[in-house]
């Protein structure tokens, strides 16, 4: 058992468990996050907190969180080397999130453009929660120091937040916290959505025709990229402004396979659609399947992945602690003797 290597640059990542994942998430996050752990102190969330601004139902939740622990695990993140945890099993998340709401102002929640979109998209359930959002996420990752987080584009401004409100503490009460960074992860693929590939792979989309989910069973796959959207010019070039559906599927082809841009046109350039839609649904079946029955395999071992679980709270829990004992002396509010000793 490898023990967390303090000098190693400790790295936050976390989804919430608000449905299954697609291709994308796959092969633009998931995937990087396994190869990170060699090289990084990795911490990696199930953020159920975050999923209730929404409204859940509590079965289905319960479900998802699991799911999303199994989907980590499947994927290969080893929670031998990276701490694997439940976001509620840390209360400090929720205590760090209080404080840190007296640092934040009102101002900059409003311009948050996922709370707008948020707000526009449940009007009757804009609850303080979803406003607050931010400050909560600002605490996954100050909690432990974090050096860098993995985000995609939407979460951009919500780090840019995270950043801010760290900077503020610290020049008010002294160097509590680190200043994240964003981590732009190398090779990961940004992969469009095959009905309309102008927009990015969504799990919302509202054709199944638009997107691979991870479950997907082999013959789905297969059938979803042959219908993949492509365009009357009917020669394989790599040109995403006027052939975005081609070089989506060339872009999946290659990066599932590990291999470049120049070796994926080598291969494909003097071929038709069809060849490269289905060599690109074999490719993503081959790294998929492999997945797919690990995955099963978790599900169907609940008592493991809660241990699994149960273990990394305890170690998160733990790291946790040494952040928040700085920030409770930093603000004057007296330790806990029985929490934090002498
Ligand atoms: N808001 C993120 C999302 O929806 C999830 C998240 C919560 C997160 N806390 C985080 C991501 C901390 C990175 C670090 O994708």
């Amino acid at each position: 058992m490898t023990e967390n290597t303090p000098s190693l640059p400790v790295v936050l990542s976390a989804a919430q468990p608000t449905g299954a994942l697609t291709l994308g998430n796959y092969l633009g996050a998931l995937r990087n996050w396994v190869t990170m752990q060699d090289d990084h102190d990795c911490l990696f969330c199930v953020v159920d907190l975050h999923a209730l601004t929404v409204r859940q139902d509590p079965k289905v939740l319960n479900d998802r969180i699991f799911d999303l622990a199994a989907v980590y695990l499947a994927c290969g993140i080893d929670p031998e080397k990276s701490d694997v945890f439940i976001q509620s099993h840390v209360p400090a998340h929720s205590e760090l999130s209080w404080l840190l709401n007296t640092f934040t102002q009102m101002g900059e929640l409003e311009r948050m453009t996922q709370f707008k979109d948020k707000s526009k998209r449940h009007k009757n359930n804009i609850n303080a929660g979803l406003f607050t959002y931010p400050v909560l996420m600002a605490a996954d990752i100050l909690l432990y120091g974090t050096n860098r987080v993995p985000v995609g584009e939407d979460q951009k401004q919500h780090l840019e937040l995270a950043r801010d409100i760290a900077s503020r503490f610290n020049n008010l009460h002294g160097p509590v916290f680190n200043v994240p960074e964003p981590m732009i992860a190398k090779g990961g693929a940004r992969v469009k959505d095959l009905q309309d590939p102008a927009k990015k792979m969504s799990k919302s989309a509202e054709s199944d025709l638009a997107k691979i989910m991870l479950t997907d069973p082999a013959k789905l796959i297969l059938k979803k990229f042959k219908k993949a959207v492509t365009d009357s010019e009917g020669v394989i070039r790599y040109d995403e402004q006027n052939q975005p559906g081609v070089a989506n599927l060339l872009n999946i082809w290659y990066t599932t396979l590990g291999k470049t841009q120049e070796e994926a046109l080598d291969h494909f350039s003097h071929n038709m659609y069809g060849k490269l839609k289905v060599e690109t649904a074999e490719a993503v079946i081959e790294m998929m399947t492999p997945f797919q029955e690990r995955f099963q395999a978790l599900q169907n071992d609940r008592p493991y992945l809660e241990q699994v679980l149960a273990k990394g709270a305890q170690k998160a829990r733990a790291r946790a602690e040494i952040v928040m004992k700085k920030v409770q002396s930093a603000l004057g509010l007296p330790l806990d003797q029985n929490r934090f000793g002498q």
